[in-house]
């Protein structure tokens, strides 16, 4: 059954937010399969399956203050270029100096995508470390495009609307042509990032059958904000999702079939800086 929706409530932790999904696609349930297996899922089998994420340690102190000190001077070179002064600027404070939304998706526009090339993180040289982690190969190379990928910097300003609505990753090459990548997402925290602003997950959902997920097969509206990625509204009949907490020098690893997102930065004067990117299976 199709159905259009208004808005959605999501629990995150403690507490209730609802969101306007007005203008987003008809909302249904998908076919009676679980699309996570141990050909389709990478970290299948890993320790923290059933619940589909963990944070591992990965970057000394130092390495990442290198890693905040590279990004900042990246961002404040993107902003400076905007012809705004970005004296004793700090990724914290990036609200102060960018105040407008529409000067905000300017940057936004530039920041989205970040080769490793770009600033001081070499993913490639990480990637050992990650592989160490999981136990088996990775590569930053799309298999599927033949393209390298993208390192993403998500700006999220406080009581802002910059986040997703929550979605699985894989959704978007199975939706368009029966296709399921084999990538894990990786998402690490660089500043400004607590309980009230870290990525929300929904533990379990990526061992849930589709027919249990009510969600858009098209993109998706959320306050206004239009999004590639499809709208997750319920999962068995759940709309609960958690902040696991992730420390400075870890990296969130988590299945490319969680539910994650809606990761709105509820703290009142502080803006969110985290990375994202997808590391695929090396075969
Ligand atoms: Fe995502």
């Amino acid at each position: 059954m199709k159905q259009r929706m208004q808005s959605a409530r999501y629990q995150i932790d403690d507490h209730q937010i609802e969101v306007s999904l007005d203008g987003s696609p008809e909302f249904q349930t998908g076919a009676a399969e679980v699309l996570a297996t141990e050909q389709s899922d990478i970290t299948y089998g890993l320790p923290w399956y059933d619940k589909g994420y963990h944070a591992y340690n990965f970057l000394s102190p130092k390495e990442f203050i290198n890693l905040r000190t590279g990004l900042t001077g990246s961002i404040a070179k993107i902003v400076v270029g905007s012809g705004i002064s970005t004296d004793g600027f700090n990724l914290e404070d990036y609200h102060k100096v960018i105040t407008s939304t529409e000067g905000h998706h300017r940057i936004a526009a530039k920041t989205r995508d970040l080769f490793a090339a770009d600033f001081n993180f070499p993913v490639e040289e990480l990637i050992p470390r990650f592989e160490a982690l999981v136990g088996f190969g990775l590569t930053d190379f799309n298999p599927d495009s033949g393209q390298k990928m993208h390192i993403i910097v998500r700006i999220n300003r406080p009581g802002s609307n910059d986040f997703n609505p929550p979605h699985k990753d894989m959704y978007g090459p199975w939706d368009r042509e029966k296709r399921l990548l084999r990538f894990v997402n990786l998402w690490i925290p660089i500043s400004g990032v607590t309980n009230r602003s870290s990525l929300p997950v929904a533990p379990g959902s990526h061992r849930l059958s589709e027919d249990k997920i009510l969600r858009t097969f098209d993109g998706a509206v959320v306050e206004g904000n239009k999004y590639r990625v499809n709208a997750i509204a319920e999962w068995d009949g759940s709309n609960a999702l958690i902040r696991p907490e992730v420390k400075y020098g870890q990296v969130l690893m988590f299945s490319s079939h969680l539910i994650h997102g809606l990761a709105k930065n509820e703290q009142v004067d502080t803006t969110r800086v985290a990375l994202e990117f997808r590391l695929f299976r090396k075969d």
